[in-house]
């Protein structure tokens, strides 16, 4: 049975390793393998992890099936606190399509009732999150470039009101 439990630092490694299988497993086509490990490397060291794990203004959130961790989410306020900003949602390949990637997005939407807007950025090639994230009512807003050293990633901004 799924169960969702807020991250602990000792989670890190093991959330740490997830991301890089499921960059990897949905990355691979849009990416070479050396941009996504450069991406990796500065956006999932296992210090930054740590950290907003510990950021009382981070909500991070993981999905256990039994001792394994099968998903993480993690999102925070935005500069303004009125909105929410999901930085990561992302489920292991051979638990997707199960409903966990949608209990963890219900379960961030719920931990913060006092915001209108729930927003989130979306690699333009990722087909199956934008259509994941239109299941849940989210709509394109823009467009956003993310530039780690020398990659660069197309992104669409999706919002929600609630
Ligand atoms: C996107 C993601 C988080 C969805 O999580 P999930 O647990 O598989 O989603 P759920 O089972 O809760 O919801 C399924 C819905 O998502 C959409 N969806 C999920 N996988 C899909 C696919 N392969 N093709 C089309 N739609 C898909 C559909 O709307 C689906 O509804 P349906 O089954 O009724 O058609 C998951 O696929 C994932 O981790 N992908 C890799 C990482 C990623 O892209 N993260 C988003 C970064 S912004």
């Amino acid at each position: 049975m799924i169960k969702i439990h807020k991250a602990k630092v000792e989670d890190a490694l093991e959330i740490k390793k997830l991301l890089h299988k499921t960059w990897t497993a949905t990355y691979s086509n849009i990416y070479s393998p050396e941009a996504i490990e450069t991406v990796i490397s500065e956006w999932h060291s296992l210090k930054f992890l740590k950290k907003q794990i510990q950021d009382p203004d981070t909500f991070f959130l993981i999905a256990k099936d039994g001792d394994i961790i099968v998903a993480m989410c993690n999102a925070s306020l935005t500069h303004e606190s009125k909105a929410v900003n999901i930085q990561r949602l992302h489920v292991l390949s051979n638990y997707q399509r199960q409903g966990i990637g949608s209990m963890l997005v219900i379960e961030v939407i719920k931990s913060f009732p006092n915001v209108s807007k729930i927003e989130l950025e979306v690699e333009k090639q990722n087909l199956r999150a934008q259509a994941f994230y239109k299941k849940h009512g989210f709509k394109s807003s823009g467009e956003k470039v993310f530039e780690v050293k020398n990659v660069r990633m197309e992104c669409f901004v999706m919002e929600k009101t609630v």
